[in-house]
């Protein structure tokens, strides 16, 4: 197992958000958190980074123990995080956000800017553009970009397909194979079934802050139950 969740309890202050998550996935995965608006899926991957540690439980990426470590440690060690909210730099252009995220990544590895350039062509065409000046889309490849940038060996991205065109959710689909292929694990939160289905081998299913369910994406997508109690067409 590269990341191996268990029975993690995580707390905004007072409020217990997540309730004895387990939770694993394979070196070169993709796996789904299903779940409806406020299950607990952003808590997971933040939980995950080290940016809402955990209370009690245990993670642990790549054998070792990472619960508590700060952000920047779990980061170092090979793991990055893409948020819904993408924080891309407003003010610099496409590539100076890609250059910071190199500096800052200890890892060396297949990706640099010509190869996230590759990936996104358009953004290659934007490299010198603002953050400021980027589309929704534009912002989502960069967020992806700006990561593989760290050359992590598991990627966390949160929401990857909300709000963009059908077109451009079917070139992430294809994006999606082509990271995979060049052995980076993902987790990935995300509310869109179909396009989950598309991308990832198995799904785990969040309501109030704990697994329902977990399996084989098909074996999800045909478990009409399922859909109906916990997630959303
Ligand atoms: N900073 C915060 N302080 C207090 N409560 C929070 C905070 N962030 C999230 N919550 C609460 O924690 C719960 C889980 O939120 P979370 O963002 O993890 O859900 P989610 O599954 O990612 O939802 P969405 O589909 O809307 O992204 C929700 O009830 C939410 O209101
Ligand atoms: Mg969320």
């Amino acid at each position: 197992m590269i990341l191996e969740l268990s029975r993690i309890d995580t707390y905004y202050g007072t409020s217990h958000i997540l309730q004895g998550v387990d939770l694993s996935v394979r070196e070169g995965e993709v796996v789904a958190l299903l779940g409806r608006n406020g299950v607990g899926k952003t808590t997971t991957l933040r939980s995950i980074m080290g940016l809402s540690p955990p209370r009690r439980g245990s993670v642990r990426f790549s054998g070792r123990e990472i619960t508590g470590r700060p952000p920047y440690e779990v980061a170092r060690s090979g793991v990055a995080y893409v948020p819904d909210d993408l924080r891309i730099f407003p003010d610099l252009t496409t590539e100076e956000n890609l250059e910071i995220a190199r500096r800052l990544s200890p890892r060396k590895g297949y990706w640099n800017r010509d190869r996230v350039f590759d990936l996104f062509p358009k953004l290659r065409d934007l490299s010198g553009h603002r953050g400021m000046n980027l589309s929704g889309g534009e912002k989502k490849m960069l967020g992806i970009g700006r990561a593989l940038m760290a050359n992590p060996s598991l990627i966390l991205l949160d929401e990857p397909s909300e709000g963009l065109a059908p077109l451009v959710v079917a070139n992430l689909v294809e994006v999606l194979a082509t990271i995979r292929g060049q052995g980076v694990t993902i987790l990935l939160a995300d509310q869109n079934l179909k396009f989950c289905r598309r991308v990832c081998n198995r799904g785990y299913i969040l309501e109030k802050g704990a697994v329902r369910h977990s399996g084989g994406m098909e074996e999800i997508w045909a478990d009409e139950e399922i859909i109906r109690k916990y997630l959303v067409l």
